[in-house]
């Protein structure tokens, strides 16, 4: 049987996760999916960095959108980031030249998602993203296939493991916002640019995603009502424990009298329910649909093994013929969302 091929770029904290676990659990997927996913071609910015994998034996490609030209590439995988520039480009490329596409960028995806599932499902090629939300969490799987028979009628959850990671930590050391933003830095928990993290915007393209999923809109960033946790202070943590409360950056997708309507902004929740008692970097996201009443999937939300564990989850579908709708139905089927923002103060 023949091999599935990666070109794979990007060889970060995901990149190179992933090929570690291609080299350690070759054998068993193999033994899963009946034939072998092997690396073919790999990318990043500096060929001579050390990755602590071994990459000796993988063609490279100074320039990432060349993997999309490789005839011995069956599927790329993006895994730069940046919503723009040759991650962009690369999909694009990739999805023109007919290839299968996994990808962990969920910037991309949320503000450019429609048009690239439009493209892909013309091209007759995948393009998957299991990873670009909550991590190592199989949530996209959830929603598209165990739970694609139920009306969804709220998806809510905590989607950015830093934000989790300030929060509780101010929380349980009683420390400042400040002191534990340098915390999380020196940990190297935050985006290149923290803004995406404190900001709520990562966590609103990967709530902008699951809502085109589960209630059948295009994916639309700006329909998001947005709120980060800067301004949140260790008074307002106090007060909120005074009451028996926790403040969680909560996202929350639902359908109420006016249709959908999105947020991600810092909520109180109970201290004793299962998202006040959610800690660190972890991921937690609730699902209620008609039938099923209520899925809660937890875990972790980022990482090297976690994340590499959910772009392999979309190799191995692509690997056995999985073929799915990328936002889980046509995506010329898709309705617009309420594009109305209101920015929380
Ligand atoms: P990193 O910053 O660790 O790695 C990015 C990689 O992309 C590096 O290898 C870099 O090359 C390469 N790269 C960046 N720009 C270019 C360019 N212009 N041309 C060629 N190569 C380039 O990122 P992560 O691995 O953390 O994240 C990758 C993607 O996965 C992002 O979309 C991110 O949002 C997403 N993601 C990350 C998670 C995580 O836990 N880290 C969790 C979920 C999703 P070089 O190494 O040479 O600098
Ligand atoms: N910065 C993100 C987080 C990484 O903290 O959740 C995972 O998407």
């Amino acid at each position: 049987t023949h091999p599935l091929r990666l070109g794979i770029a990007g060889l970060g904290t995901v990149g190179t996760g992933l090929v570690k676990l291609v080299q350690t659990n070759a054998a068993l997927i193999e033994a899963r999916v009946g034939r072998p996913i092997e690396i073919s071609a790999v990318s990043a910015r500096s060929r001579s960095r050390n990755r602590g994998v071994d990459i000796s034996g993988y063609a490279w490609e100074d320039d990432p959108v060349a993997l999309a030209r490789r005839d011995d590439v069956d599927v790329v995988v993006e895994l730069m980031g940046g919503e723009n520039g040759p991650a962009k480009a690369l999909t694009e490329a990739a999805i023109a030249a007919g290839k299968d596409v996994v990808s962990a960028n969920k910037a991309l995806l949320a503000l450019h998602g429609q048009a690239l599932a439009e493209a892909a499902e013309a091209r007759g090629v995948a393009l998957r993203f299991e990873a670009a939300v909550a991590g190592g969490i199989p949530v996209i799987k959830s929603l598209m296939e165990g739970l694609a028979g139920n009306r969804i009628t709220r998806i809510k959850g905590v989607m950015n493991g830093t934000c989790n990671y300030i929060l509780t930590r101010m929380e349980d050391a009683g420390l400042p916002y400040d002191t534990v933003f340098e915390e999380a830095n020196q940990l190297g928990y935050l985006e290149a640019d923290p803004t995406l993290d404190v900001g709520g915007i990562d966590a609103a393209h990967k709530l902008a995603l699951l809502a085109a999923i589960g209630f059948g809109v295009q994916p639309n960033f700006d329909a998001i009502e947005l709120g980060g946790i800067e301004k949140i202070s260790i008074e307002d943590i106090r007060a909120a424990a005074d009451m028996g409360l926790r403040i969680k950056l909560l996202g929350v997708a639902q359908m109420t009298g006016r249709g959908l309507e999105q947020s991600m902004t810092p909520c109180l929740v109970p201290a004793d329910s299962p998202l006040g008692q959610l800690k660190g970097g972890t991921n937690m996201v609730v699902i209620e649909g008609d039938a099923v009443e209520q899925v809660v999937l937890r875990g972790p939300g980022a990482g090297e093994g976690p994340t590499a564990s959910a772009v392999m989850g979309d190799v191995i579908d692509i690997a056995r013929g999985l073929r799915l709708p990328v936002f889980g139905q046509p995506a010329t089927t898709l309705a617009q969302p309420i594009a109305a923002r209101a920015t929380a103060s």
